[in-house]
């Protein structure tokens, strides 16, 4: 795999209580250093063509219903079934937030699922999946900034093999 030219890291959130939406901000402030441009744009309306860039993506979403994506993602998610294409060229990463004490057999699969669709259609994940879980983390936005800075250092890295 070779290194990524991106200079634009794209944060994709799929939020129903702003939880999602606050850890993107965090790494929006926390990341700046890192990449020329860092933009966090709520999942709302979205459909795959938001695919159509050299940008590094990270889905940062949380999980509800039964192991649903959040409402705000739903459409999104579906797109990305009803207008399959190709995405070779994608790499990103994931933040799936959850709550492992109250919704064990469902823990995170919001995050989880658009990891799984995202592969299926050709997209190459960096790194593991970020997990934040509400019921052990009190700080996710700060998990999730050191989390990304991490990311970006590995997807930003010329010799980055994942
Ligand atoms: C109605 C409801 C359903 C939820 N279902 C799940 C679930 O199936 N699995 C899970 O891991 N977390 C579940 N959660 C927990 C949320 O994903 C978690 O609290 C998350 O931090 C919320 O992020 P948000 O504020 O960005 O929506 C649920 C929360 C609510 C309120």
């Amino acid at each position: 795999m070779p290194s990524t030219t991106a200079s634009q890291l794209l944060i994709l959130v799929g939020t129903m209580t702003h939880t999602a939406a606050q850890v993107a901000q965090a790494i929006e402030m926390a990341c700046a250093d890192l990449i020329s441009a860092i933009d966090v744009r709520m999942m709302d309306g979205l459909d795959p063509s938001v695919f159509d860039t050299d940008a590094l993506y990270v889905i940062c979403t949380s999980t509800h219903g039964t192991g649903d994506v959040p409402d705000n993602a739903q459409a999104f998610y579906a797109s990305l079934d009803a207008q399959p294409r190709y995405l070779g060229h994608v790499r990103f990463g994931v933040i799936a937030l959850g709550d492992s004490a109250q919704y064990p057999q469902t823990f995170a699969n919001g995050g989880r699922r658009f990891d799984e669709r995202l592969r299926d259609l050709g997209a190459v994940r960096v790194g593991e999946l970020c997990v934040l879980d509400a019921s052990v983390e009190t700080k996710p936005e700060s998990a999730g900034a050191a989390w990304c800075r991490e990311w970006l250092t590995q997807a930003l890295a010329p010799s980055e093999a994942s």
